[in-house]
């Protein structure tokens, strides 16, 4: 009898135990009154949030609403674009749109971490791959692009490329075997620019050397965000007109159309009249087009 006591106690026990299951994956557990307990923070693109709120019969928010892929929060900056001032909303929301792709021909989305994918390895026919499939810079040309441009040239690229792109910088430059680990001597020319193997290459090329570097050159993939790396680019190609007597600007490109659009020229672009809106549904006429058509 005392035995059957301590057995009922036990199963008592374990039952109350194992009532408490772990939470794991998508599933929080059991537990006792979890009223409050809880935020009501959700995962997006899940239906399962919410599973504790069995409140909302009532409510008026729609779960599915909650859970499909939302805008980012009001005032979302990007990564690296910190610094940027926003003059007024709409000045933010114009630079937004273009980020996100809108409003221009040749735009890629920066996603809003600013973290654009690239699909190219680091080997010698992934290079040469790339400088073949990515022809135009996806940012207009502009005033203020060249100018940023040209700042982060001068610090990253400029010290061996040369502040005119001619290969000549000052570390290469002044090279002086009396100093340095390595005699003083830069061990490898950097590329000059101004050959024309460089003004006939399309932009892939920089890229690709932004990104991986080459060789004895490192790759800038880490201090230069997607932006800046098209920047660069474009002061590259401006630096390039410049030394033949070409123009790259925001309001012309005779150096190569095809490597970029001024900033003037989008604008004539997003301007541009709005397609003519479709035939409305139904009707006569629609009812004889689609007949007529078949
Ligand atoms: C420390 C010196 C150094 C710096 C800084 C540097 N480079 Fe280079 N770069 C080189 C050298 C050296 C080469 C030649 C590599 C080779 O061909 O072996 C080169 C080659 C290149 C090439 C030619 C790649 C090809 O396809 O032949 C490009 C384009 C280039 N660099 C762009 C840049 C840009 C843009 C920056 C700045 C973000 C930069 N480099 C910064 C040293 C440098």
């Amino acid at each position: 009898m005392k035995n059957l006591k301590y057995i009922l106690y036990s199963v008592a026990a374990v039952s109350l135990l194992y009532s408490c299951t772990p939470a794991g994956g998508n599933y929080a557990g059991k537990e006792y009154m979890p009223d409050m307990a809880h935020s009501v923070g959700f995962e997006s693109q899940s239906y399962a949030n919410y599973s504790r709120n069995n409140w909302d019969s009532a409510s008026v928010i729609n779960r599915k609403f909650l859970s499909r892929p939302l805008n980012p929060a009001a005032g979302t900056i990007p990564r690296g674009y910190a610094g940027f001032s926003f003059a007024s909303p709409e000045a933010y929301d114009s630079i937004m749109n273009i980020l996100r792709g809108g409003n221009q021909l040749n735009a890629i989305a920066v996603p809003v971490n600013g973290k654009v994918p690239y699909h190219y390895g680091n080997t010698e026919e992934e290079r040469i791959r790339a400088s073949k499939d990515i022809v135009g810079n996806p940012f207009p040309i502009s005033e203020a692009g060249l100018a940023k441009g040209k700042e982060l040239y001068d610090i990253y690229c400029g010290i061996c490329h040369g502040e005119k792109g001619d290969g000549a910088g000052y570390l290469v430059r002044d090279a002086n075997p009396a100093k340095g680990d390595l005699g003083g001597v830069y061990p490898a020319a950097p590329a000059n620019f101004m050959l024309d193997t460089f003004y006939i290459s399309t932009n892939g090329r920089f890229y690709h050397a932004i990104m991986y570097g080459k060789n004895v050159m490192g790759g800038y993939a880490e201090k230069l965000s997607f932006e800046e790396r098209w920047q660069v680019i474009h002061y590259i190609r401006s630096l390039q007109a410049t030394a033949k007597g070409l123009a790259y600007s925001a309001s012309a490109n005779t150096l190569n159309p095809s490597f970029a659009v001024p900033a003037a020229q989008v604008k004539k672009l997003a301007t541009a009249p709005p397609p003519p809106p479709p035939a409305p549904a139904g009707g006569e006429g629609s009812g004889t087009k689609s007949k007529s058509g078949k």
